[in-house]
C-alpha cells in the first residue's frame, strides 16, 4: 500500500514576497489587485515553515516554483534563484517531507503576459522549455509534479469574470487560452518523461460537486450533468492521456436548480459558510472522487480548505473531509494523498490579507508564525498506517 501523504500547500506569488517580474505583480502597481508586499517572506524563511509542518504531523508539502524568478527574461535564466529552490526542496527533504512542486500557479512572467500569455500559443514553447529546465536542474528534488493549478479558475477570473490578469471578458479568447493551456500540460508532461521518465506528473483540477436540489425534477437533473460535463470532467478527458494521477482541488459543492428565470440557480442555503463565502460539505468531496474513480488514476486531493478567521472551524473541516477521503480509499478509490489548503496565512488575489486559511497563522506586522489550534487535527489522524 502507498504511504498516505498528509500535506498542505503554498503557491509562491501568494507567500515568497515582492513579486516584481510577474503579471500579478504588475496587476498590483497599477492598483488593479491588493498589494502583496512581503507576502510572508517565505522566500526566505521556508525552513522555519518546513519545522513547523513537521511538528503539525505533516509528511508532505506542496509550494510551486514561481517561473517569472527563474527566467525573468526570455532564455535567461537566473542561477540564484535556482539555488534557492534547490535549498528548499532539499530542506524538505532532510526533515523527512515528501517534495510535491507546481510549475504554473496562476502567474506569467510579464516577458511572456505582455505577448498574450496563453491566448496565443505563444506561451506554450516557453512553458514547455521552462519544465525542461526545471526538470533539469531541480528534477532529482521533486517527488510530485503538478503542471498547472485550475486551468478553469484561471481562465473563469482570467477571461471571462476579469477579475485578475489579463483581466479581459472574451468568450473565444477564453476557449483558445483554455486549450493552449491544456496543450501546454501536455507537451510538458511529455518533456518531463524524456528527461525524467520515472517522473509522476499531473494537471491539478478544481471541481465542483454538483446535485439536483430536486432528483425528481429532469430538468435539474440535466443541469447537474452539464455542470459536471463541462466543468469538472471535460478537461480531464483532454489530458487524461498525459496524467499519472489527478491532482484534485476540492473546496465546496453546489445544489442546483433549473427556473425559467434564471436557468442555472444555485441553492445552497443549509450548507456551511466560510469567511470565502464558500459552501462547505464534506461528503461532496467522497460523491467528487468516487466519480474520478472513472479514470482508473490515483487521486491526490491537492487542495481543500477553508478561510476562517476564528479557526473555529478548521478542526472539524480537515477531520470530516478526511474522513470521506477515507471512506472513499476503503472502498477502493486510489486516493494516495489529502494536503490542507494552505500550510500558513496567504495572500489571496482578490483580497489581500484579510482571509485566514492557514494552519499557521502569520502576524502581519512581525511576519512571526504561530500555529493554529485546527493544525492539532493531523496528529489525531492516521490514513493506512
Ligand atoms: C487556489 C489558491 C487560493 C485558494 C483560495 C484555490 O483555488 O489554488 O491559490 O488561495 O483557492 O482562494
Amino acid at each position: 500500500m502507498h504511504k498516505f501523504l498528509l500535506g498542505a500547500g503554498l503557491s509562491a506569488s501568494q507567500v515568497e514576497g515582492f513579486n516584481s517580474a510577474n503579471d500579478y505583480g504588475a496587476a498590483e502597481t497599477i492598483g488593479r489587485l491588493p498589494q502583496s508586499g512581503k507576502g510572508t517572506d517565505f522566500y526566505h524563511r521556508y525552513s522555519e515553515d518546513f519545522s513547523l509542518a513537521k511538528d503539525i504531523g505533516l509528511n508532505a508539502i506542496r509550494i510551486s516554483i514561481e517561473w517569472s524568478r527563474i527566467e525573468p527574461r526570455e532564455g535567461v535564466y537566473n542561477r540564484e534563484a535556482t539555488e534557492q529552490y534547490r535549498r528548499m526542496l532539499q530542506d524538505m527533504k532532510a526533515k523527512g517531507l515528501q517534495r510535491v512542486v507546481t510549475l504554473h500557479h496562476y502567474t506569467l512572467p510579464v516577458w511572456i503576459a505582455e505577448r498574450g500569455g496563453f491566448a496565443t500559443s505563444v506561451g506554450v514553447k516557453p512553458f514547455v522549455l521552462f519544465a525542461q529546465y526545471i526538470a533539469e536542474q531541480l528534477g532529482n528534488d521533486i517527488d510530485l509534479w503538478l503542471t498547472i493549478n485550475e486551468p478553469e479558475v484561471y481562465l473563469i477570473e482570467g477571461y471571462i469574470k476579469g477579475t485578475r490578469p489579463p483581466f479581459k471578458k472574451n468568450i473565444l479568447t477564453f476557449l483558445r487560452t483554455g486549450f493552449n493551456l491544456l496543450r501546454a500540460h501536455n507537451r510538458a508532461f511529455r518533456e518531463i518523461k524524456r528527461v525524467i521518465p520515472q517522473a509522476h506528473i499531473g494537471l491539478v483540477k478544481n471541481c465542483v460537486y454538483y446535485m439536483p436540489n430536486n432528483r425528481n425534477h429532469l430538468a435539474d437533473r440535466m443541469l447537474v450533468w452539464a455542470a459536471n460535463f463541462f466543468g469538472n470532467h471535460l478537461m480531464m478527458r483532454i489530458v487524461r492521456k498525459h496524467s499519472d494521477f489527478i491532482g484534485l482541488n476540492y473546496y465546496f459543492s453546489s445544489r442546483v436548480a433549473f427556473s425559467w428565470r434564471h436557468g442555472f440557480r444555485e441553492v445552497n442555503r443549509d450548507l456551511h459558510l466560510s469567511d470565502m463565502g464558500y459552501r462547505t460539505w464534506p461528503e461532496g468531496l467522497y460523491w467528487m472522487l468516487k466519480d474520478l474513480a472513472r479514470y482508473k488514476l490515483p487521486i491526490y486531493i491537492t487542495e481543500n480548505g477553508i478561510a476562517n478567521a476564528t479557526s473555529d472551524m478548521q478542526f472539524r473541516f480537515i477531520s470530516e473531509h478526511i474522513s470521506w477521503a477515507t471512506k472513499a480509499l476503503h472502498e477502493g478509490v486510489d486516493v494516495r494523498g489529502y494536503f490542507y489548503w494552505s500550510l500558513t496565512d496567504t495572500y489571496e488575489f482578490q483580497s489581500g490579507y484579510d482571509l485566514y486559511f492557514g494552519l499557521i497563522e502569520i502576524d502581519r506586522n512581525t511576519l512571526a508564525r504561530h500555529v493554529r489550534e485546527g493544525a492539532k487535527v493531523f496528529k489525531t489522524i492516521s490514513v493506512n498506517e
